[in-house]
């Protein structure tokens, strides 16, 4: 007997490929996560992410011209200070490195890029949680949520279009979006880490940005447990409520279940982050030939698309943005 079911004729060539598809990828689709540092003199390479640099303002400038020049729209920036304290000033800082940078980044792009803050408080705290520490060590919630506010004012008050907050506490979004809307600040866009993880996948992120857990902690009282799937759709609703523009599931690869209970139940633009593990995974497997990095990234990013993203962040987004415009 013949199959009388031949999907194959749909594969045979490029063309017919292409015309069925059903996801597509490019380069506006994705979000280039960028540090810069305060007190260098030149680009330091971080040696977890292969190709990324803890940027001088000058080298980040550049680096998001040629960005811009691959077709990427988007960038979202994290700072690494020079010095940290118990309350994570440097992130409210006028002249804290993010807030120098992002003024930088608005005098050279201004609205032709999407410049985005991530707003957190680890990278500048001395204990390295994303939050203030009460006396027994838990971090406090509610005190914390102050600080994100002067965080998100002093960030866009730099120049930042979006605010990005990524430290999982409860109300963070609503009490950002009360501070921004009593400051007269109606058109910066809040993009929640709505579902966001306690992964192991963020190791050369912490390298990245200099963090260590104080004591060889964790995060795992305020991210979420991997265990868990229903959990992200209270946490993305409740976002939305407080005002949240945009909602994001952070890991990507192991959470693209979360990412497709979301894309069909919330109605708001969805992203995922490609995060720094997922990137490092790649790189070295590529690097010792074991896998073809750029096919894998590929693949990975459109799996992302499909499971129902509308966008994702990656350190792959200038290689990839460059290799789909070749
Ligand atoms: C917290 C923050 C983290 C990442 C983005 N924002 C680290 C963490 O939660 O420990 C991780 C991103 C990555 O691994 O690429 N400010």
């Amino acid at each position: 007997m013949f199959p009388t079911e031949r999907p194959r004729r749909l594969r045979r060539t490029p063309a017919l490929r292409r015309l069925v598809a059903e996801t597509t990828l490019s380069a506006s689709d994705l979000v280039a996560p960028l540090f810069v540092a305060e007190g260098r003199s030149e680009p330091t390479p971080i040696l977890s992410l292969p190709g990324h640099f803890q940027h001088t303002v000058g080298s980040l400038v550049d680096e998001v011209k040629a960005l811009q020049q691959a077709g990427v729209n988007a960038v979202i920036l994290f700072g690494v200070p020079e010095t940290k304290d118990d309350r994570g000033s440097g992130a409210w800082d006028p002249n804290g490195i993010a807030q120098v940078a992002l003024r930088a980044l608005r005098d050279t792009f201004g609205d032709e890029m999407v410049i985005m803050a991530d707003l957190c408080l680890d990278e500048y705290t001395s204990h390295g949680h994303c939050g203030v520490l009460r006396d027994d060590g838990t971090v406090d919630n509610d005190a914390t949520l102050e600080l994100y506010a002067a965080t998100a004012l002093a960030q866009v008050d730099a120049g930042a279009a979006v605010v990005a907050p990524s430290g999982m506490m409860d109300g963070q979004v609503g009490a950002i979006r009360e501070a921004l809307d009593e400051s007269g600040h109606l058109d910066t866009v809040i993009m929640a880490y709505a579902a966001k993880y306690a992964s192991g996948l963020y190791g050369p992120f912490r390298e990245a940005v200099g963090v260590q857990i104080q004591g060889g902690g964790d995060r795992r009282s305020y991210q979420q447990d991997y265990a868990n799937r229903r959990e992200a759709l209270r946490e993305a609703r409740a976002d939305v409520e407080q005002g949240a523009d945009i909602v994001m599931v952070k890991p990507a690869m192991t959470y693209l279940d979360i990412v497709s209970d979301l894309a069909r139940e919330i109605d708001v633009p969805l992203c995922a982050y490609h995060v720094s593990g997922e990137y490092a995974m790649i790189k070295a497997a590529g690097q010792n030939g074991w896998i073809d990095a750029s096919a894998v990234a590929l693949e990975q990013l459109t799996a992302v698309r499909r499971a129902g993203a509308d966008f994702v962040l990656t350190y792959f987004a200038r290689e990839v943005a460059e290799e789909l415009g070749r």
